[in-house]
């Protein structure tokens, strides 16, 4: 139905946004925060003193680099590193400093849906590790990865780090890691993040920082709109609200209209109405415990060859296989 209005839907963007916005409730898709200016935003929430995640995991993989360079170097001769949301890579530069120093044989493959962000990260890779053959790829995780080489002699290390799996449902995080399952060979590793539930308040904080970055980054898909669809948001009109519910581990992010208001989408021909309080749900982030995370792995078909806690018990990564 959506095809036949004119002018046409003709890009995932424009569909989601009309989708999103003709439905009730409003929804809109958090992989659209990142373009360039939603990059920029995201290296500044990482270096929050609220943003816990960036800390625990850099904590993880600096104490316990050796192990887990012995995992994904062990039993050949060389290896595919594969990487999904590679964003400026800051974590897998001290593995792939360390990989360095052992003289592993591997390639890079950084994949982002971001073009700007893999454009940095090869830029600043070629400056710190001019002797790793880089080959970024720009998509979706499963499309990318489906297109890069899965070489049965070559044994695959695909990285899916910084609690980005939490940015999927459950029901989603499970199809999506048993599709990674099901393109992967019987020597390669998935090596996951994931953040835990812990204090709700530390969490919250997380997501509702006190200079407003994390708001301005949820504001900044309406700044997309704007520019890229002629869309009339007054980000002004809106307010950055978080929930946490620490039962499920599941925090919400949405922008919520301050007043009854129109809006105009020229590019998708779309006049939104706003009802005064009315939400647009932005981003789901995803917080395990032990027995979701067992779950989760359960139903995907991975087994845990071995995991890796930072001191606050606030975040995990685990090495996996195929069962
Ligand atoms: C990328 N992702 C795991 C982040 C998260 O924690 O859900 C994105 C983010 N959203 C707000 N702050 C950070």
């Amino acid at each position: 139905m959506e095809n036949s209005i004119n002018p046409p839907l003709d890009t995932p963007f424009k569909q989601d946004v009309y989708n999103g916005l003709t439905a009730f409730p409003k929804h809109l898709s958090s992989k659209y925060f990142y373009d360039a200016n939603g990059d920029k935003i995201f290296q500044a929430i990482m270096n929050l003193p609220e943003y816990y995640l960036t800390n625990s995991e850099f904590s993880i993989v600096q104490e316990n680099k050796e192990k887990i360079c012995v995992l994904f170097a062990e039993n050949t001769p060389s290896f595919n590193l594969i990487e999904l949301g590679a964003g400026d890579g800051k974590k897998t530069k001290i593995l792939l400093a360390h990989l360095n120093n052992i003289k592993a044989n591997f390639n890079y493959l950084p994949i982002d849906l971001s073009e700007n962000a893999l454009k940095q990260l090869e830029s600043s890779l070629a400056e710190e590790f001019p002797n790793i053959h880089v080959a970024p790829k720009c998509g979706s995780y499963i499309e990318a990865l489906e297109t890069v080489a899965f070489n049965k002699n070559n044994k695959n290390i695909i990285l899916f780090l910084g609690s980005n799996i939490g940015n999927m449902l459950f029901p989603q995080a499970i199809r999506f890691l048993k599709r990674i399952n099901s393109l992967m060979h019987k020597n390669d590793i998935l090596f996951l993040g994931c953040d835990l539930k812990k204090n709700p308040q530390l969490i919250l904080d997380a997501y509702n920082d006190k200079s407003g970055i994390t708001a301005s980054f949820n504001m900044n898909i309406l700044q997309r709109i704007n520019t890229e669809l002629q869309g009339n948001f007054n980000i002004e009109n809106f307010k950055h609200w978080e929930v946490y519910d620490p039962e499920t581990g599941t925090a919400k992010s949405y922008l919520v209209s301050l007043k009854p208001q129109q809006v105009t989408i020229a590019a998708i021909n779309l006049q939104v109405h706003f009802k005064a309080w009315e939400t647009i749900h932005t981003e789901i982030s995803q917080k395990y415990d032990h027995e979701m995370i067992q779950r989760l792995l359960e139903e995907a078909g991975l087994k845990i060859v071995s995991k890796f806690g930072d001191k606050q018990g606030y975040f995990e990564n685990y090495v996996l296989i195929k069962k």
